[in-house]
């Protein structure tokens, strides 16, 4: 026997082997010169504004952005959406020291998140199974409710925006960085 995969992939994964470091010194320059416009979130997490220098628009992710604008077209068919030019971007970066990690949630309205790992030492990706509550009243062995993906730094996520997700905490010394880009077609 063998799968017959007819419903669409809702994880797709892909890497990005462009050279990270200014990406990161950009992120750290922000951090020390903007300390009051950014959230704290969970765990101590740190995310910066979507509204302020999104990551998208810095020069440091120029040769990203040309990745990224052929590489979210296959999840993007894969899910039957139309392909339009009415697609507007927002994005951050999220910053986690040791020990930091994000809850459970969702993106209310994105049509495709897009987590780019840009140091990813320890915290990985968890979505919940969303046909977790459709397997009840059989002989599942377990819950099979949170999915842990791992990641790695260069490593890019994308997923829909209604799909429940969270991270375990960074419990390295080194500092996990994202950069999230959320697209919104309507
Ligand atoms: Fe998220």
């Amino acid at each position: 026997m063998e799968p017959e995969n007819l419903l669409p992939s809702i994880v797709w994964r892909g890497n990005y082997s462009g050279n990270l470091d200014l990406i990161k010194k950009r992120i750290y320059s922000y951090i020390e010169s903007k300390p009051y416009s950014m959230t704290n979130l969970y765990g101590n997490c740190i995310q910066s504004s979507a509204a302020d220098e999104p990551p998208h628009e810095w020069e440091e992710l120029t040769d990203f952005n040309t990745w990224f604008a052929d590489s979210y077209m296959e999840p993007w068919k894969n899910w039957n959406y139309e392909l339009t030019d009415n697609i507007v971007p927002k994005s951050w970066f999220t910053y986690y020291p040791k020990e930091a990690y994000a809850g459970a949630h969702t993106h209310n309205m994105v049509s495709l998140i897009c987590i780019f790992y840009v140091n990813a030492p320890s915290g990985n990706l968890e979505i919940q199974n969303p046909l977790f509550y459709h397997w009840e009243g059989t002989p599942r062995r377990n819950g099979l409710e949170w999915l842990e993906i791992p990641v790695n730094t260069g490593d890019v996520i994308m997923i829909p925006g209604w799909v429940n997700h969270r991270t375990k905490p960074n419990e390295s010394d080194d500092n996990r960085m994202i950069i999230t880009i959320n697209l919104y077609a309507h």
